[in-house]
């Protein structure tokens, strides 16, 4: 009888181990992205001169800051009138909000002799209240492309939106076919702040320090593309990519300032790590001895390239995109990297997911564009085509092999609830059917008795 209980029990668990897991919303969705131009005619004649032609505009890298939630919108084609832009997370009058430019309408003209911003794929608002916007600088890639200079590092205060910083790539840190797209910011400290640029095309690290206002680039074979790796599969559209590093995401900093650079290449199933102590230390980085710095943390398995990735400070959760599986998956880097698990996957809300971000206030945020569309087949304007989903990062890892330890009150206060339900279920359930109440009566201590020892099983091994 008990055991038979244990077993119904345990099937209730696992079953709610399944349900407890894709707990992301739609927060935004959109057909074609639009912007809010001054009025409706300056919209119509962009539109007639194709400067803004919705078909060519994509949402690729996201970020929140306060009430803002930004998107690059990088100029794959013609017709992309600004590339980056947000849109007001207090208006929640729309779930398909047109964009605001970012910082300008002018900051976006290609007529100028140096365009201020050309084709930026990545931003990362920093704790200090700056955005940091990684410029391509390529323009066209699909079409026509245009080179507007080496790749770019601008730097926006966003509480006034003016621009702090321009730092544009010397040609030496800059080769045939780079192409920087994702970026990493260490914000441990507001003066002595590095950002970490990847480059895709030829696969290398470009280190940034704020106070010294100088760069170098960084080589190291697991920049590379893994050749056995470049298969993808998406909705029924198959390519091959051979991309080298993309993913950056940065561990929260120790106490002496040092913390830890995830990375990985989006053609590999492989994940690696090295500390920024040897990224930031100039002689080092540039020197032949850093191969011995870098770490292998294990493989995501078959099918599991990655795309973009962050952290979660707290926690210590590593979300990566998995565009191959329509998913977002999750690692736990504090147990030794064995804990990995799946967040969230669906072959209609998440259709290559683009970019996630954790925001300042914990809450995890998933953008999905069907870029396998968009660059190899079309995107039909009469469906969905774009979608933003977020959770809290607490929700979002519940019930997967990424949700922190519980701590023991958290599990006495559960078990608590739990004794106290059973009890008050077995009152009412006397009292309303008395015939039966003897049976039940066991029943449910039957019940509670083996819940009981269910948990306290599970806290024991939690807690080990
Ligand atoms: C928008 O949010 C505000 C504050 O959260 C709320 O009062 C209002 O009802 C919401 N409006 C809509 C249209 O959902
Ligand atoms: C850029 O120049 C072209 C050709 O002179 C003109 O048609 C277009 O309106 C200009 N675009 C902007 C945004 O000023
Ligand atoms: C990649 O796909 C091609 C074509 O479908 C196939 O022949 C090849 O074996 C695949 N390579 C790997 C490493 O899976
Ligand atoms: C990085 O290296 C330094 C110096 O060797 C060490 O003190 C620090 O603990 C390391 N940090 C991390 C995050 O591993
Ligand atoms: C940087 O690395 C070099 C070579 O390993 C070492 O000699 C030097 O002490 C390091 N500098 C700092 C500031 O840690």
């Amino acid at each position: 009888m008990m055991t038979r209980w244990a077993v119904t029990v345990a099937l209730l668990l696992i079953v709610g181990v399944a349900a407890g897991k894709d707990n992301l919303h739609v927060e935004y969705e959109w057909r074609e992205m639009d912007f809010k131009y001054d009025n409706p005619d300056q919209r119509w004649t962009a539109i007639e001169q194709g400067a803004f032609k919705p078909t060519s505009v994509i949402p690729f890298g996201l970020e929140v800051y306060r009430h803002r939630l930004f998107v690059t919108l990088p100029r794959w084609r013609s017709g992309v009138p600004a590339s980056l832009a947000y849109l007001d997370l207090n208006d929640n009058s729309t779930k398909m909000p047109a964009l605001m430019p970012f910082p300008s309408w002018v900051a976006h003209n290609l007529n100028d002799t140096e365009p201020e911003l050309v084709s930026p794929f990545r931003v990362k608002a920093d704790q200090c209240g700056r955005l940091w916007v990684l410029d391509s600088r390529i323009s066209g890639v699909l079409e026509q492309t245009k080179l507007y200079g080496t790749a770019q590092l601008l730097v926006y205060d966003i509480h006034n939106d003016d621009l702090l910083r321009r730092y544009i790539l010397p040609a030496g840190q800059s080769k045939q076919s780079s192409f920087f797209a994702n970026l990493a910011v260490e914000d441990g400290d507001c003066e002595n702040t590095y950002a970490y640029m990847a480059d895709l095309g030829s696969p290398g690290l470009v280190v940034y320090s704020w106070r010294d206002q100088e760069s170098w680039r960084v080589q190291h074979h697991f920049f590379h593309p893994d050749p056995l790796a470049g298969n993808f599969s998406i909705n029924g559209i198959e390519f091959q990519w051979d991309d080298g590093v993309y993913g950056l995401a940065l561990s929260k900093p120790q106490m002496d300032g040092s913390a830890t650079l995830y990375f990985h290449p989006l053609t590999s199933t492989m994940e690696f790590s090295v500390n920024t102590t040897v990224l930031r230390n100039k002689t080092l980085a540039t020197s032949g001895d850093i191969f011995r710095e870098f770490k292998i943390l294990g493989s995501r398995g078959t099918d599991a390239q990655a795309g973009a990735q962050c952290l979660d400070p707290e926690t210590g959760v590593l979300f990566y995109a998995l565009p191959n599986q329509n998913a977002l998956g999750c690692w736990q880097t504090t147990n030794n990297y064995k804990m990995q698990d799946r967040v969230y996957a669906s072959d209609n809300m998440l259709i290559f997911p683009s970019d996630v971000k954790v925001d300042h206030k914990r809450r995890l945020w998933v953008l999905s564009n069907q870029l396998q569309s968009f660059i190899y087949d079309e995107l039909y304007g009469g469906s969905i085509n774009f979608r933003i989903l977020s959770a809290s990062v607490k929700d979002a890892i519940e019930r997967t092999s990424c949700e922190p330890p519980k701590k023991l009150p958290e599990l006495i206060s559960k078990l608590g609830e739990v004794i106290k339900t059973n009890i008050g279920f077995k009152s009412s359930d006397s009292s309303s059917t008395p015939s039966s109440g003897s049976g039940s009566t066991s029943g449910s201590a039957a019940w509670s008795l083996s819940l009981s020892v269910l948990l306290l099983g599970s806290a024991i091994s939690w807690l080990l």
